[in-house]
């Protein structure tokens, strides 16, 4: 049985949100919480596999078969980690999880997104997040923040990322409740003001 809080950070490439993650878990612990920080795609040893294949790979990579490793890595990470993770209690905060495949292969690749969310489903075999924190960041200010250093998905270009986060704005119209949107555009610090105000509601709330 879930006892903890599972709390997913989302976000077009370079929209902050692995920053965001890190003063978070700071700023839980500090105050007494027990926080684990994890990632997908790669938290862990297959997962890591999976990343290498999904980042760096060479090669084509066929959409259907980028598709089935995102997934295939989500449904090893929840299965070993997370899930064990909230059995303890624990507070877990996840870089990405199932939104990024509807936003990326969904709206960015252009798949089936009713497909994708029952795959999903699958995946996850029945967990939800408590809270997704959505990080709303302009396409120009995105790119220019990921740099010229890109990686496979990163280096998928201007119409791919505009595609992605009109999917996530989507998703969070669907989802007012679970996906809070939050003006990635701002400071550092802005931003955590924000992000601070609204887990500290979670928590009153739990
Ligand atoms: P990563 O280096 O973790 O990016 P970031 O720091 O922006 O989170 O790389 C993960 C990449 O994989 C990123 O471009 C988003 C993409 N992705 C998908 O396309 N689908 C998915 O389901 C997930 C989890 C990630």
């Amino acid at each position: 049985m879930k006892k903890g809080l599972f709390i997913t950070f989302e976000g077009s490439d370079g929209c902050g949100k692995t920053t965001q993650l890190e003063k978070t878990a700071s700023f839980l612990k500090e105050n007494g919480f027990e926080v684990v920080t994890t990632r997908e795609p790669g938290a862990l040893d297959i997962g890591k596999k999976i990343r290498e294949i999904l980042l760096h790979h060479k090669g084509t990579v066929a959409d259907r078969c980028e598709m089935f490793l995102f997934l295939a890595d989500r449904a090893q990470h929840v299965e070993t980690f997370i899930k064990p993770a909230l059995g303890e209690g624990k507070i877990v905060l996840c870089d990405r999880h199932t939104d990024s495949t509807i936003a990326y292969q969904g709206y960015g690749r252009e798949r089936d997104i009713k497909l994708l969310k029952d795959l999903n489903e699958i995946a996850v075999n029945g967990l939800k997040p408590d809270l997704t924190l959505l990080f709303d960041v302009s396409t120009e200010i995105a790119q220019k923040r990921v740099g010229n250093e890109k990686d496979r998905m990163e280096s998928l270009g201007t119409n791919f990322f505009k595609k992605v986060r009109n999917g996530y704005l989507e998703l969070q119209k669907e989802n007012p409740n679970r996906i809070k949107l939050i003006n990635a555009n701002n400071s550092i610090e802005n931003v955590f003001s924000e992000v601070k105000n609204i887990i500290i509601e979670l928590i009153k709330n739990k």
